[in-house]
């Protein structure tokens, strides 16, 4: 089938790559021509495993090109929409000026199909409503239909989230309509590789569909929050949170996936998407619904505060102190820095008068756009040489298989916070390090711990539930 992809961003050009490997002839167009000239030179824009080998393959096998001129876009019964939809900048609300630009152009092409069946797809995460919308700019044009078919792929595992869903979010304007069914067999003729592999597939309609990605992001973010908000309790009261993220992960209707306790979430979903999802509530008059999505907007905030505090419980005044971060992606196995709270809590300690070095092995390039005098360093033994306190921020493998006593001799002094809860604190403090984790609060010793409560004066021992 001919294919266009509009917006080869992170999520466009995953899976324009990945259209062509499933045997499509796939166009992806973008407005930036630096981007449209570096994916036909074979070369990906970003770190993303298995994405470059796809994107050569589709190139040399004639499958795949790029462009930036919408006219070329004329032949492909079926375009997707993959542009961004950054946060406004009124900090809340998602920006869908690029995805209506996309509209408008994409509609000026169409008009020159005479008729032929044309289905357009929209992939980008959006406010439920959104894709009504643009399918209202499109109403005027015989033949063409909109679906919505949200994306849930996770950077890392883009290529393998692409070609392997859990699942396939079909949202049609009116379900269960003659004209329903004939959008959906187009569809699955493009997805028929991964449908005939069993992927499920769910047909809904557009405001559903919008809703499914929305939630599931706010549900993901909730889960974060949640066991970090233990966190914070836990060192408050001296438990360990990795330990009861994984106890409680054990029953199968938590689940222990997404339980990890840190210095928590960032990149350029999910904080931008339970924000966009509070705005889009408030502004259907549902405000409340989502309140406590701010809370898990809270939480997540005061994670990385958290640090900056551990580091001056650690070394008192920040001010020319020699700190060297580990990390700066927003996760491991990633170059991207959006909303990344690795680079945040830098530039936090920056601000309070620290000299920070900032080692990470893909995203410092990335890092010093984002953070104006940033002294990042590639080699992980210079970063910590001389410094009197180490953070690690991003729980890339090569942090998580330090050795202590080898890490001991490269640093000035042997303090260390753990904001990914990763570090082993028995072998870290028998190696002589001060260690804090987030997470993980000070066990009192036998003389702190309070009092037992006396036994009343029957003997008995109160029984709970009585
Ligand atoms: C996310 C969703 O997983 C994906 O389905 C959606 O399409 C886009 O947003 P991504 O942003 O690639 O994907 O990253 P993800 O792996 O979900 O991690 C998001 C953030 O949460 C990272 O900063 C990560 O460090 C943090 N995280 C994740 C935790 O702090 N604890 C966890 O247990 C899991």
């Amino acid at each position: 089938m001919r294919i266009s992809v509009i917006g080869v961003g992170y999520l466009g050009a995953v899976h324009a790559a990945a259209m062509a490997e499933l045997g499509h002839d796939v166009i992806g167009l973008d407005v930036d021509a630096a981007r449209v000239v570096s994916l036909q030179a074979g070369r990906a824009p970003f770190h993303e495993p298995d994405f470059e080998e796809i994107l050569q393959r589709g190139l040399e096998a004639g499958r795949l090109r790029f462009t930036t001129d919408y006219a070329e876009l004329a032949d492909a019964e079926v375009h997707f929409l993959g542009l961004g939809t950054p946060q406004r900048a009124d900090g809340f609300g998602a920006d869908l000026t690029y995805l209506e630009a996309a509209v408008t152009s994409l509609a000026g092409v169409i008009a020159t199909r005479g008729g032929a069946p044309t289905l357009v797809v929209g992939k980008s995460t959006v406010p439920a409503g959104t894709a009504r919308t643009l399918a209202g700019r499109l109403a005027h044009l015989p033949g063409t239909d909109l679906m919505w078919n949200p994306e849930f792929l996770r950077e890392g595992f883009a290529v393998k989230d692409t070609l392997t869903p859990d699942r396939l979010v079909y949202g049609v304007a009116e379900p269960g309509a003659a004209s329903a069914d004939a959008q959906v067999a187009l569809l699955d003729a493009v997805y028929a590789p991964l449908l005939a592999a069993g992927t499920p597939r769910l047909v809904m309609g557009l405001e559903t569909a919008e809703l499914v990605k929305v939630s599931a992001n706010a549900f993901l973010a909730t889960k974060i929050s949640f066991i970090n908000a233990i966190a914070e309790i836990c060192e408050a009261l001296g438990g360990d949170v990795t330990e009861v993220a994984a106890a409680i992960g054990m029953d199968d209707r938590i689940g222990r996936k997404f339980l990890r306790a840190g210095v928590g979430f960032g990149g350029g979903c999910l904080p931008k998407d339970i924000r966009a999802f509070i705005a889009s509530a408030e502004d259907a008059g549902v405000g409340e619904a989502l309140g406590f999505l701010r809370e898990v907007d809270a939480v997540n905030q005061r994670r990385r505060q958290r640090v900056v505090e551990l580091a001056r419980e650690m070394l008192g005044d920040l001010r020319g102190r020699r700190i060297t971060v580990l990390g700066a992606a927003f996760k491991p196995d990633s170059d991207d820095v959006r909303d990344s709270p690795a680079l945040e809590v830098t530039a936090r300690l920056m601000s309070a008068g620290a000299h920070v070095t900032v080692t990470d092995p893909a995203a410092l390039a990335n890092a010093a756009r984002r953070v104006p005098g940033l002294h990042g360093e590639p080699d992980t033994d210079a970063a910590l040489a001389g410094a009197e306190l180490v953070v690690l921020l991003t729980e890339w493998r090569e942090y998580r298989d330090f050795d202590p006593v080898r890490t001991r001799a490269r640093v000035a002094a042997p303090r260390m916070i753990d904001g990914r809860t990763v570090l082993d604190p028995v072998a870290w403090r028998d190696a002589g390090w001060e260690l804090r984790s987030l997470g993980r609060g000070e066990v009192p010793s036998a003389d702190e711990a309070p009092a037992a409560e006396p036994v009343g004066a029957s003997g008995q021992v109160p029984i709970a539930g009585r």
